[in-house]
This record gives structure tokens, sequence and C-alpha cells, in this order.
């Protein structure tokens, strides 16, 4: 059974409060575009968590992407968790290149934020009580943090929309675990069972490789709108897609992105469905990866799991954004 069960509901005239928890690479940066320059989105903070790359490199491509989006100084950057709760980093670098961004560099010397970025989440969850939209598209250390450091924090979030998982036990870092998850299992096993009362999954398999893949011919059409947006898009975005092509997924994938733009638009959204979900912390084979019961009741689902978008109208989103001049 399909169906859309979302029935919170944002006005055009009110923006979304919002935070993006990121691991700033590639289809991360892309995602600050998104909450950065859609008006429908009020975006109060950017928090950077240990993931992709290098974590001082995260934040010069949390500020490049700042300055891309002409909103330097406008929005704070909070310097979140550098290392996983329990085991070390893994890092993406083998898929997304060494910084993320194709040896861009930004100019601006804007420092961040000298909040933490969990202090952040709790702050911002506190004055936006039942306001505020948090998109994780990094692993949940930050998040986790948040809900062990303040009981009341999952409770005064409107939203959270999680980046991570399979819905099918397909991973991307190993056979069974996605990346974000597979990073911080610890963390997204605190997330899963704090009782957020909205948590939304944008999954790597099937959705991200069914729905958010940029082929030859789609990266070419960003490549012609030949903007600085556009031009920044092709070069940071070349390793993931070199990386993506070679696994056989046909192109670049972008659920980072998708992750912003279904917190902000929901007629993207096709079908979803609550699920219970649970992460495997001790298996042999699988530690990382997300097991998603589909015949959980009510009472036993703790999220919903995105099945499907709108493919088309994501790409032609992401086109239209890149090229605009900022
Ligand atoms: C996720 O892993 C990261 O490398 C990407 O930024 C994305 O958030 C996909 O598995
Ligand atoms: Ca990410």
């Amino acid at each position: 059974m399909h169906f859309r069960a979302y029935a919170g509901c944002m006005t055009d005239a009110s923006p979304l409060p919002l935070v993006v928890d990121t691991d700033t690479a590639a289809d991360d940066c892309f995602a600050l575009l998104v909450a950065l320059l859609d008006p429908r989105a009020d975006l109060q903070a950017i928090t950077i968590v240990a993931g992709n790359v290098g974590f001082a490199q995260q934040v010069d491509n949390a500020f490049l992407t700042l300055e891309l989006a002409g909103r330097v100084g406008e929005v704070p950057v909070h310097l979140g968790a550098q290392q996983p709760l329990v085991q070390p980093w893994v890092s993406a670098t083998d898929v997304h290149g060494e910084d993320g961004v194709g040896g861009q560099r930004r100019t601006n010397t804007e420092q961040p934020a000298s909040e933490h970025a969990v202090d952040a989440l709790i702050r911002l969850a506190r004055e936006h009580a039942g306001e505020l939209t948090i998109v994780a598209i990094g692993p949940l250390t930050n998040i986790a943090l948040a809900v062990r450091l303040d009981p009341e924090f999952a409770a005064n979030v409107r939203e959270l929309v999680i980046m991570g998982g399979s819905i099918n036990g397909r991973g991307n870092i190993t056979p069974a675990a996605e990346y974000n998850i597979f990073v911080d299992p610890e963390a997204a096993d605190i997330v899963v069972r704090a009782g957020f009362p909205r948590v939304r999954f944008v999954t790597w398999d099937p959705l991200t490789v069914r729905d958010t893949v940029f082929d030859e011919a789609r990266i070419a059409e960003i490549a012609a709108l030949d903007t600085d947006l556009s031009r920044f898009f092709v070069r940071a975005n070349a390793a993931t897609y070199a990386f993506d092509l070679a696994a056989g997924l046909g192109g670049s994938t972008h659920p980072d992105s998708l992750s912003v733009l279904v917190a902000l638009d929901r007629d993207l959204v096709l079908a979803e469905r609550p699920y219970r979900v649970d992460v495997e912390l001790r298996g042999e084979f699988t530690r990382g990866a997300t097991v998603f019961e589909g015949r959980a009741t009510d009472a036993e689902a703790n999220a919903t799991a995105i099945e499907s978008v709108n493919s088309e109208a994501f790409f032609h989103y992401m086109r239209r954004m890149l090229g605009r001049s900022a």
C-alpha cells in the first residue's frame, strides 16, 4: 500500500525555518544552494558533521557555497562533531575526491560561529519549537548528541528529514550499509529511537539510484547554462559523476539536494509510507544497515520513507536553480 502520509503544511507566505546538518562535499553543497536560494526556505544555520572529506575542508566548502549563493555573513556555520560517537571516522574521498569540490576555493575569510553545532541545534529547536525542520544529509552524530543533551530536543523539532539507509537492504559503502548510517551507526540508532514527531527518510536504494541520477545528457544541459553556479556544479560534481558512473548507476546521484527539496516541496513526492526503522549495530557483514519494517502498525512506526519522487521535476528544479545568476 502506497500513500501520502504527510499532513503537515507550510504556507507560501511563511518560509520554513530550516537547519541543514551536512558533511559538506559535492551534493551537500548543491543541497545547501537549494536551502540558501529557495525563497520557501528560511535557513537558520548550517551545522557541520564529520563525514565525506576532512572536517576543515567541509567547513571551507560550506563557506564557498555561501559565497556562490551571495549569502556570506547571513547564515552562520557551526562546527559540530569531528568524530563519530564510537568508531573511527571513515571518509568518502574515494567518491567525492580529496576536497569534494574539484579544487575550487573560497575567497571570503568568514569565520565559523563560536557556538557548537549541537548547542545551536538545541537552541534553534527551542526558539522555533514545533516549527523547525532539520535536514540531516551526513552521519547523524550531531543530531544524536542533541538528543542526548536535551531531552526535549526531539519533541521541539517539527520534522527531521534524513538522507540515509536503504529500504531494500542494498548499501553503497558495504553491500548492506549506506554511507551516512555506516559512518556512525550508534548515532543513527539513537536518532531513530528518539521519538521525533515526524521523521522522513530519503534512502539510497531504491529512491536515490532511481530518481536522482543525472546522466551525461543532464550534466551537459547544466554545463550549457554557463553560469557561475553551473560551472561550480559541474566541477564539484565531476568526481562523484565518475565514481557513480563506474559503479553502474548511469550518472551522478543527488540524494542530499533532494532531501532539502522534499522539505520545501511536498508536490515532488509521489509516494511515501510509514515504517519501523532500526539500525543494525552488531552484524558481521551488516553493521550500519537499516532495517525497514513495512508491516509495522502505526504505534510501531517511527518514520516515513519517501518511496518515489518526480524525477523530471527534481532535475528541472536543479537546472533552473543552477541557471540563475546568484
Ligand atoms: C550519502 O553519502 C555521502 O557521501 C553523500 O553526501 C550522501 O549524503 C549517500 O550515501
Ligand atoms: Ca552528505
